[in-house]
């Protein structure tokens, strides 16, 4: 026996992978792995930026934790051969109920920012948000993706500017407007008040050191062009093309007094369907479905607002019992699995965003990061719904959860 013709019959070598990127993401096996690496890539004050969230984060924790408290009732031998994940959404189909929630100032994680966003959200039949504060345009994201796109408003004192905004959503196939609604002042977000962090970050001897030890980040955001709020860019509220605090820009730019009164302003000036973003209680869940929202996205902004805010998923419930079925309900805060989409979906809602899981991708991987991300979710969700014993994400009910 030739013992050289014995080990090559057992031994199987790697293959090299040459591509740097494709190396740091084949090492991620979950969300929380995409999380440590864009942590080691990033700066720490951009790093902090995204993760991080008001105050002592209890609501940060308590997003997640709600997650974990809530656990599966499996069925089993139930015949379930194939599971359909598809959902709708503002009465169009989506492949899997999940929206790309809006996030602010996305350049800063890496150079493509929404544009590379935008792109994997439609790769994946997802809708994406766009921020209000994005730093790339409606128009630059419209020109990248042929998918679903909303756009999501904040309150300006200057409504003109805030018209003037939606028409150019309206213009460039926006299907829906998100209004923002649990940021009358910013919350104290307070690594980035530690840090000293700002939009654009200021160029000191703390951000030298920190852009130092992470080469492959400050090279790429020295060789891009310029960060700034690219939705108001050159206008006289300020672009964010010299260094501002984010609590500065927002409580001397938005409307702290926007009522409910408001949303019949906004009927005014937008056909489309209207999302409320940042209900937290029945109450107001009650009061937008008798104002005729299309759809009401439960949350805390990520635990980045009122610090001491409730959890998201125990509201789902509750919340789809007063007004289910007037409204649709979307929820966000805390996902990171598909398994937490089922749980989601199975307390009653019809979607739900997220927002740092997919910055996490794109932070640790760019594009490819957050492609990583949406396929995971994807995955995660056709294996939890078949250990579910669950066909579709029309049976999957509140009799699959055991809600506490
Ligand atoms: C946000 N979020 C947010 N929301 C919004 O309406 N407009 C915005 O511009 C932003 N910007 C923003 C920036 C960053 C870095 C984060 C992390 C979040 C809140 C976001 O839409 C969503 O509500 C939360 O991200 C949901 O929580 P998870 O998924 O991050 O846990």
């Amino acid at each position: 026996m030739n013992p050289i013709k014995t080990l090559r019959s057992v031994i199987r070598f790697e293959r090299i992978e040459t591509d740097r990127v494709e190396r740091r993401l084949a090492r991620a096996a979950s969300v929380a792995d995409l999380r440590r690496i864009a942590k080691r890539r990033l700066p720490g004050g951009v790093f902090d930026y995204i993760d991080g969230a008001a105050e002592d984060e209890r609501t940060l924790a308590a997003n997640q934790a709600a997650f974990s408290s809530v656990t599966f009732r499996p069925r089993v031998l139930t015949g379930t051969e194939k599971v359909d994940i598809s959902a709708t959404i503002l009465g169009r189909p989506i492949d899997y109920p999940l929206v790309l929630a809006p996030t602010g100032f996305t350049r800063i994680a890496d150079p493509q920012g929404e544009l590379a966003v935008a792109r994997a959200a439609a790769r994946a039949g997802l809708p994406y948000t766009l921020s209000t504060l994005s730093t790339r345009s409606i128009e630059e994201v419209r020109a990248v993706s042929d998918g679903r796109l909303w756009f999501q408003v904040y309150a300006w004192r200057d409504r003109g500017l805030v018209k003037e905004m939606i028409e150019r959503a309206s213009s460039a196939r926006y299907e829906a407007l998100v209004l923002t609604v649990d940021t009358a002042v910013l919350g104290r977000r307070e690594r980035d008040v530690r840090r000293g962090f700002s939009l654009p970050p200021k160029i000191g001897p703390r951000t030298i050191v920190d852009g130092a030890l992470h080469p492959g980040w400050t090279w790429a955001f020295v060789r891009a062009e310029p960060i700034r709020f690219a939705n108001v860019a050159g206008r006289s509220v300020g672009d964010g093309a010299s260094p501002v605090s984010l609590s500065d820009y927002v409580n001397a730019q938005f409307d702290p007094a926007l009522s409910w009164d408001d949303i019949d302003w906004l009927r005014s000036v937008w056909d489309g369907p209207i999302v409320l973003k940042g209900v937290q209680t029945v109450e107001d869940a009650i009061i937008a479905a008798d104002r005729g929202v299309d759809a009401i996205a439960l949350s805390n902004h990520g635990g980045r607002q009122l610090d001491g805010a409730p959890a998201i998923l125990p509201l789902v419930a509750p919340v789809a019992d007063a007004v289910g079925g007037r409204t649709e309900i979307i929820c966000d805060g805390g996902v990171r699995r598909g398994s937490d989409i089922a749980k989601a979906v199975a307390a009653g809602a019809n979607a739900v965003m997220a927002g740092r899981a997919y910055l996490y991708g794109l932070g640790a991987g760019g594009e490819r990061g957050v492609d990583k991300v949406l396929d995971w979710f994807r995955a995660d969700l056709v294996r939890t719904m078949s250990l579910l014993g669950v066909a579709s994400v029309a049976d999957l009910d509140r009799s699959f959860v055991s809600l506490c």
